[in-house]
C-alpha cells in the first residue's frame, strides 16, 4: 500500500517536472528566436545641428527623458539589475570612450536605436524604450543625438547582458519590457512640433514617460512590475486633480506630496521630474487635470 502511494507520488512528480522542463524549453527557444529576429528598418532622415542652443536642449532632454537613469550621469553605462534568477541587465556606454559606441556610429544608427530599439545589425536592443522615444519631435531627437555625440568620452567596458531563467519566463509573458522593438510603432514619423509653452498640448507631449507606469489613460492601477507598488491616479479624479499648480510642482521637485506622502524614487521616479522646469510641470498639470 505504502509502496504504491510512493510510486504514484513519484510518477506524478516526474510528470510535473517533465512538463515544467518542456514548458521552459519552449519559452527559452521562443525567446531566443525573438531576440535574434531581424528588423529591416531604414531610419527616418533627420537634421542634426550642433549649435550651443541644440546642445543645451539635448542636455536637458537627456535628463528629462530618463537616459541618465539607465545609462548613468556620465552616459558611460551602468548595471541596472543583477540577480542569478532574473539575469544581469546592463546598459551600454553611449560615449565615444573605450567600451563605448564605435567611431563610425552614424546619425542613422542613433535614430534606429532611439526611435526603433534596433541596433545597427538590425537586432532588437534590450530594454531601450523606443516605444516612448518614437513619440519625440525631430527637433528633440536631433538635440539628444547632438548632445550625446559630444559628451566627454568615458572609458568603461560594459559587462555582458545576460538573462536568467526567470528573466526568460517574465519576458516571454511581457512582464519585463525586454524587447521594446516588438511594441514600437515602426511606421510612425517624428511627432508634430509642439510649442514649448504652458499648455495642455505641451503637457501631453511631456507625459509619454508617465504612461509606462500610470497607464495610457494616466489613471494608474496595478504596477507593471510584478509585486510592485500600486500606481496612483494622476488625472483630475486622483490627488493631483485637487492640487494647485504650485503644489504639483513642489511634489514633483521634492518627492513630498501636499498630503505629506514621501514618494520613493525607486517606485515613483521624481528624480527625473526634478529636472523639469516649473513651466513644464505646469503644462503637465494642466494636461493631467484636463483628463476627466
Ligand atoms: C530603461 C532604461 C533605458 C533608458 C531610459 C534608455 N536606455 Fe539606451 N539602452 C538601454 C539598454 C539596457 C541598452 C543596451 C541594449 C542591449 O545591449 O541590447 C541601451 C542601448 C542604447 C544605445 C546603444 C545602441 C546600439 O546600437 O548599441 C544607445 C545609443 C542608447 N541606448 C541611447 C539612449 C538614449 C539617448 C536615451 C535617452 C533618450 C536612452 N538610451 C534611454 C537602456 C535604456
Ligand atoms: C516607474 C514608474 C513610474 C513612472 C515612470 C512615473 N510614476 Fe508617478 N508614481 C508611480 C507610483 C508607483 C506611484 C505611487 C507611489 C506611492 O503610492 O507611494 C506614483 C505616484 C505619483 C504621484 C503622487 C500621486 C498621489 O496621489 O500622491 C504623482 C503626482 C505622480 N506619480 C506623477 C507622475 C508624473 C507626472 C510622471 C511622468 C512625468 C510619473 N509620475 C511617472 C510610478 C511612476
Amino acid at each position: 500500500m505504502f509502496k504504491k502511494i510512493l510510486r504514484i507520488t513519484g510518477i506524478t512528480l516526474g510528470v510535473i517536472v517533465g512538463i515544467a522542463i518542456l514548458a521552459y524549453a519552449f519559452i527559452y527557444v521562443d525567446m531566443r528566436l525573438r531576440i535574434s529576429k531581424t528588423y529591416d528598418i531604414n531610419a527616418e532622415p533627420i537634421q542634426v545641428k550642433y549649435d550651443s542652443a541644440s546642445l543645451a536642449m539635448g542636455q536637458r532632454l537627456v535628463n528629462t527623458r530618463a537616459c541618465v537613469e539607465c545609462h548613468g550621469k556620465d552616459l558611460g553605462g551602468t548595471v541596472l539589475y543583477e540577480d542569478a534568477l532574473l539575469g544581469t541587465f546592463v546598459s551600454r556606454n553611449i560615449t565615444k570612450g573605450r567600451g563605448g559606441l564605435p567611431d563610425d556610429f552614424t546619425v542613422s544608427d542613433w535614430v534606429r536605436a532611439l526611435k526603433h530599439g534596433v541596433n545597427r545589425n538590425r537586432k532588437p536592443l534590450f530594454l531601450m524604450p523606443s516605444h516612448e522615444l518614437s513619440q519625440l519631435t525631430e527637433t528633440d531627437m536631433a538635440a539628444i543625438i547632438a548632445y550625446c555625440s559630444q559628451v566627454p568620452p568615458v572609458d568603461r567596458e560594459p559587462r555582458e547582458f545576460t538573462l536568467g531563467p526567470l528573466g526568460y519566463v517574465l519576458s516571454e509573458f511581457g512582464l519585463i519590457p525586454l524587447l521594446p522593438a516588438e511594441f514600437t510603432d515602426h511606421q510612425i514619423h517624428f511627432a508634430k512640433e509642439v510649442k514649448r509653452e504652458i499648455s495642455a498640448a505641451y503637457g501631453q507631449y511631456l507625459s509619454t514617460i508617465c504612461i509606462n507606469c500610470h497607464g495610457p489613460n494616466l489613471k494608474g492601477g496595478e504596477s507593471p512590475v510584478p509585486g510592485g507598488k500600486y500606481v496612483a491616479d494622476i488625472t483630475s479624479t486622483g490627488n493631483p486633480g485637487k492640487w494647485s499648480h504650485q503644489e504639483f510642482i513642489t511634489a514633483l521637485h521634492t518627492g513630498v506630496t501636499p498630503e505629506g506622502k514621501h514618494l520613493n524614487p525607486a517606485e515613483m521616479p521624481w528624480t527625473i521630474t526634478k529636472s523639469f522646469t516649473e513651466d513644464e510641470l505646469t503644462a503637465l498639470h494642466l494636461y493631467l487635470k484636463s483628463i476627466k
